[in-house]
């Protein structure tokens, strides 16, 4: 059997440094934010090119704090992708905004910046560009229109730890730049934890003080805030996987070579596409294929588990049909919701168990 994930792969070859830092924090009694979130916020925006951080409690999180830091409200516009996980357009529904799409590009799955512009309106307050399946989307398409049209980034960096554009992290191009911390994540916690990244102090200040209830000090209230704060525990986990973060993105880099290399030449399989300049770090990765119901039976039946990101487009869930989109508004978002397929790719995955999967895909395409 070959699992989409297998976390236990990575927890046995860590175990003790884990369980050593799960004590030392219980010791330390510094179960909600302190130290080791301080600690984390520091080694990890320095990652990602950014001066100041704060961890809260999920990736939802950081997109609300980010968006609600950036001053967006009710009746704001903000343009994203309808091909991402629902949080991206709940943050923005959350503070009685819109959500307005831009389709994405057939090849790379994330926005195709070409297609921004003409959805600006007086309205439009924010782009959220997200690196979908840890590629990165042509930022300097969109810090030239954010200049353009005054307009706030907030990166959706929830799939994209340690993913870069022309050479600069993401997470650095935008206002704020959003991680989430989901076990299955790139980095992920034991639980639910998130991060926001940024460049500018008064945005960290602002952010950090929302999600511990507005106070700026115990029962003073400057703002009315809310509870987005980070536990200490995860902040731990986090700190011994992060030493693991640069070796583990390489595996996943080497990984999808070695599945390109082996599934090139067969026809009705179209691979994924990285970037120009960007670096893809393969939180996902994801084939497209004609016949998916019947690929996906046949791995299943071989004892294969794959997924697909997404079945449905944002703009044709029933949670948004009140935005009043339809069918055919976004070919290529519907396209790639009907044929993508995501093989299992974590960095302890063996070459052999990826040998196996090309094998069983070249028997059933
Ligand atoms: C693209 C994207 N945005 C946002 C999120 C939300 O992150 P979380 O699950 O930590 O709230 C996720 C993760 O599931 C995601 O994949």
């Amino acid at each position: 059997m070959i699992l989409f994930l297998d976390l236990d792969k990575q927890f046995f070859p860590i175990r003790k440094e884990i369980n050593k830092k799960i004590n030392e924090v219980i010791s330390s009694k510094a179960f909600i934010q302190g130290p080791y979130v301080a600690e984390l916020e520091k080694k990890f925006s320095r990652l990602h090119g950014c001066q100041w951080a704060a961890g809260c409690s999920s990736g939802t999180s950081a997109l609300l704090l980010s968006l609600e830091a950036s001053g967006i409200q009710k009746g704001d516009e903000v343009i994203t992708t309808p091909l991402t996980f629902i949080a991206t357009v709940e943050a923005v529904c959350q503070l009685g905004a819109r959500p307005v799409f831009a389709d994405i590009d057939p090849d790379t799955y994330v926005m195709d910046t070409d297609q921004i512009e003409s959805r600006i309106s007086k309205k439009t307050r924010a782009i959220i560009p997200v690196h979908l399946f840890g590629n990165p989307v042509r930022m300097d398409d969109i810090t030239a229109l954010a200049r353009k049209y005054n307009l706030k980034v907030i990166e959706d960096c929830a799939q994209a730890h340690l993913s870069s554009y022309n050479g600069r992290p993401v997470g650095s191009f935008g206002d704020t730049g959003a991680f989430s911390f989901y076990p299955g994540k790139n980095l992920g916690a034991y639980g639910d934890a998130g991060m926001v990244v940024t460049n500018s102090q008064d945005l960290a200040a602002r952010i950090k003080k929302l999600l511990d209830h507005g106070r700026s000090r115990k029962y003073y209230h400057d703002i009315l805030g809310f509870n987005h704060r980070m536990d200490g525990l995860q902040a731990g986990i986090l700190l011994v996987k992060l030493q693991y973060l640069k070796e583990w993105t390489k595996q996943r880099q080497s990984h999808a070579r070695y599945y390109n290399g082996l599934l090139k030449d067969v026809p009705g399989i179209k691979l994924p596409k990285v970037q120009e300049k960007g670096s893809h770090v393969y939180h996902l990765y994801v084939i497209r294929v004609k016949d998916r119901p019947r690929v996906m039976d046949h791995l299943k039946k071989k004892g294969i588990q794959t997924l697909i990101h997404y079945p449905v487009p944002l703009h044709l869930q029933p949670a948004l049909g009140f935005l009043g989109y339809q069918k055919g508004d976004f070919p290529n978002a519907e396209l790639a919701a009907e044929r993508v397929l995501s093989l299992p790719l974590y960095p302890e995955l063996k070459r052999s168990e990826i040998e196996f999967i090309c094998q069983e895909l070249h028997q059933c395409v």
